[in-house]
């Protein structure tokens, strides 16, 4: 973006809990906003029609849940996708929506770039997100200084679709580690010792992370305010076994652990955190 020209203006679909701090974000950076959700929202800068959100900006952001969100907004913005729109994913979708996204706006001659992240409510806030961001190297250097607004580092991935595999399967790693923890702590739990021992026990130990260190105590106090939500893991988790039957592979790891979100959900507890698996050993 030329210094001496004047900011794009964006519109960010999906005000939940990363898209409603990135908005606040962009529009603290500087450049003209316009938001849009499925609910509405008390902001001066919300537009209740995605498609007039759309038509007025340059640059158009998703922060949505899932495929179903993502198509959807999509199908209802792309009569004013144009060579003169960049239209960014943000949020986790699966393999096909991906291709869909990238062949769409191919025919719209619109850019696109696929950066789905990783950071969570905390990160949102801090503006500290890591966008793997899959798409032209050039487009991607256009808009370093926009992500930047919202980001802490932009990670150069091979392509969109390698976006998604990225983001899908390092999710795997985290769903399977909290399903762990949960064992580990009740196994601890139900021979007397004390979790804050565990957790203790596990900081000096290789199998530490900053995940554990960040779901360990919250668990433990049964303190499950949505950071990350159970329903939108599961999601994930499917599009990870998605992409594992693509491969030919099995995966019995992560097929469990998405039976026991599966549960979870099913007990009215998927806009929890998704840290509830813990739940399944706790109370019944
Ligand atoms: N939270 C995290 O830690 C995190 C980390 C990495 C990646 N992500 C990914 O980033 C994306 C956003 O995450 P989030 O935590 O902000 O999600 P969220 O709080 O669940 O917000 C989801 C957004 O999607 C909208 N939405 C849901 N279903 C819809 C539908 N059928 N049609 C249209 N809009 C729909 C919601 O609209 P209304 O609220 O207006 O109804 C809301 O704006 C997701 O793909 C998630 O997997 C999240």
């Amino acid at each position: 973006m030329n210094q001496n020209q004047p900011l794009p203006t964006v519109a960010i679909l999906g005000l939940g809990i990363i898209g409603s701090q990135a908005a606040d974000h962009i529009a603290t950076g500087g450049y003209p906003s316009i938001t849009w959700s499925r609910s509405a929202r008390d902001r001066s800068d919300f537009e209740p029609d995605p498609k007039a959100a759309a038509d007025k900006a340059d640059i158009i952001v998703c922060y949505l849940k899932d495929v179903e969100a993502v198509r959807k907004t999509f199908e209802t913005i792309k009569p004013v996708l144009c060579p003169e729109k960049t239209f960014i994913n943000h949020a986790t979708i699966d393999y096909e929506t991906t291709e869909y996204l990238v062949s769409e706006c191919e025919r719209k001659g619109c850019a696109f770039l696929n950066a789905p992240f990783t950071g969570s409510k905390v990160a949102a806030g801090k503006a500290s997100l890591v966008y793997y961001a899959g798409g032209d190297e050039s487009l991607i250097d256009r808009l370093q200084p926009f992500l930047q607004t919202t980001s802490a580092h932009v990670m150069r991935v091979p392509s969109p679709l390698a976006a998604t595999i990225l983001k899908l399967t390092t999710n795997l790693i985290t769903a399977s580690t909290v399903q762990a923890l949960a064992e580990g702590l009740s196994i601890n739990i139900a021979h007397g010792i004390p979790a804050h021992t565990y957790l203790s026990a596990i900081d000096p130990n290789a199998c530490a992370s900053a995940l554990i260190e960040m779901k360990g105590p919250t668990m433990t106090e049964g303190d499950y305010d949505p950071h990350f939500s159970l329903s939108n893991m599961l999601k994930d988790a499917r599009y990870m076994l998605d992409l594992a039957e693509r491969a030919g592979l099995e995966t019995p790891g992560i097929a469990n652990t998405t039976a026991q979100m599966q549960k979870r959900n099913d007990l009215g507890e998927g806009e929890r955190d998704f840290s509830i698996l813990f739940r399944q050993f706790t109370q019944e």
